[in-house]
């Protein structure tokens, strides 16, 4: 296996920051010295720069079917944008279609995934149904095959919503397989009451997507949710909480010791409920679930991400074409829910939180890699910089200027959230198990290289 030596850099770690030299065999970091001098493969130069652990997105839908359209990018596409934007694993959901078993499912998402993902991955199970036989296939899952965590929703009426019985019964469930429950806390009915009196009044522009699920229908199915876990006993992890009201749940639930865990996302950290308002139908491209907030909201999510109330900043990368958004172009409720973020995560919340000064470079690694490595079970393997981790790294220039505008981005979409917006800070250099996957720009990477994570059980903490 080449060996590979990169000398020079500032380690940091969730932990630590400190000089130091890594050299890597077999994939592996080998040995972490300064000055270390051992014949290479490959010798890179971090001089001037960080060495932080590859990112981990927690949160991503790459080929991900929505009725008759799917998501933009898939294993190929998405991984490769993910690759350039620093994050070298993603935990993706595999969804059933109605009926169909959580294993096949889970083979249905690994056959998208072979030969195309560049980068490591895992997968959450998406669970639609909780029936008898669910409980033992989350128990097989869980001890067979490395999916250790499942995700339920509270919206989405009519396609994904479960009720409060079935999460209850997979809560059991998970806790007996000692499994993570993943939650989309919205409630469903209330929002779907909420879009058909719009829709009745004629309000069918984008921006009543955002009126129509109000924080509170977020606050009360995240209480709601808390309150059935604590009943279990198991622990719970919220997906991409988006306003004050529902992280005040979450705090509450862990200032009373309840192993509740929670993420957002850069969407709603830098973008807002103002963007639904653009000219045209352009606000279409900001359609997703939870919709954007207030400017209050995002400055209660950023006081989570530095208390610790809120442990992992994920993307909810889920793309649709403006020609997907179409379809929505005289009903709301038509416009396809997500948005692209794969490649932007790492640079936004570098430059919105470390240069800013809400959070240091330790809580940017701890929020971006150590966190969801933790709590989904990827713990030493990935998130850190240790003798016997997974070599995936990224030298980071904290001075990189970067525009981020569709044409210089990689993910297979024809838009960004963000163009136009100027970040400092982003990856030279990216190495997926000890190889150089991006370089200055350059991708080296080639796709199927990636490699199915058969992730342990949670580690929430
Ligand atoms: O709008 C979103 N978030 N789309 C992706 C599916 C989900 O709800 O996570
Ligand atoms: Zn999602």
């Amino acid at each position: 296996m080449p060996t590979a030596l990169v000398r020079n850099g500032r380690v940091v770690t969730a932990s630590d920051s400190y000089e130091a030299d890594l050299y890597v065999d077999g994939g592996k970091v080998a040995l972490v010295g300064q000055g270390l001098s051992l014949p290479a493969d490959t010798v890179i130069d971090a001089s001037g720069c960080l060495v932080l652990p590859g990112g981990i997105d927690a949160h991503t839908h790459l080929d991900m079917p929505a009725g008759e359209i799917t998501s933009a990018d898939d294993f190929e596409t998405g991984t490769r944008a993910a690759a350039f934007g620093g994050t070298t694993t993603v935990v993706d959901f595999a969804t059933p279609e109605p009926g169909e078993s959580l294993l096949s499912a889970l083979e249905t998402w690994r056959r998208k995934a072979e030969g195309k993902a560049a980068i490591d991955y895992g997968f959450h199970m998406a669970v639609r149904e909780v029936g008898e036989t669910t409980p033992a296939e989350m128990a097989r899952l869980t001890r067979d095959e490395g999916v250790t965590s499942f995700k339920l929703y509270l919206a989405y009426l009519g396609v994904l919503q479960v009720d409060d019985a079935a999460f209850f019964r997979a809560l059991l469930g998970a806790r007996e397989c000692g499994a993570l429950t993943l939650v989309h806390a919205e409630n469903g009915g209330v929002i779907d009451v909420l879009v058909k009196q719009a829709l009745a009044r004629g309000e069918t522009a984008p921006r009543y997507h955002a009126l129509t699920r109000p924080p509170e229908a977020e606050a009360e199915a995240t209480a709601r949710a808390i309150s059935m876990a604590a009943m279990t006993g198991a622990p719970l992890y919220v997906v991409h909480l988006s306003c004050a009201a529902a992280l005040a749940h979450v705090t509450s639930a862990r200032d009373r010791g309840l192993p509740v865990f929670a993420e957002t996302c850069p969407q709603y950290l830098f973008l807002s409920v103002a963007d639904y308002d653009r000219p045209g139908f352009e606000g279409a491209k900001y359609v997703m679930s939870p919709p954007l907030r207030r400017a209050a909201d995002q400055e209660a999510l950023w006081r989570g991400l530095a208390s610790g109330d809120l442990q992992v900043v994920a993307t909810d990368h889920c793309p649709f074409t403006l020609a997907d958004k179409e379809r929505g172009r005289h009903d709301f409720s038509k416009i396809p829910n997500g948005a692209p973020g794969i490649e932007t995560r790492m640079m936004l919340l570098w430059d919105g939180g470390v240069r800013a000064g809400r959070i240091n470079a330790q809580r940017f690694v701890e929020l971006t890699a150590a966190a969801p490595a933790r709590l989904f079970g990827l713990w030493p393997r990935k998130g850190t910089l240790a003798v016997g981790a997974d070599a995936d790294l990224v030298i980071w220039d904290s001075e990189r200027e970067a525009r981020l505008s569709v044409e210089a981005l990689h993910m297979r979409v024809d838009y960004s959230p963000y163009e136009g917006r100027v970040v400092r800070g982003g990856p030279v250099v990216v190495m997926s198990r000890g190889d150089v996957i991006v370089d200055h720009g350059e991708w080296k990477g080639r796709p199927g290289r990636g490699q199915f994570l058969k992730r342990q059980h949670a580690h929430p903490a």
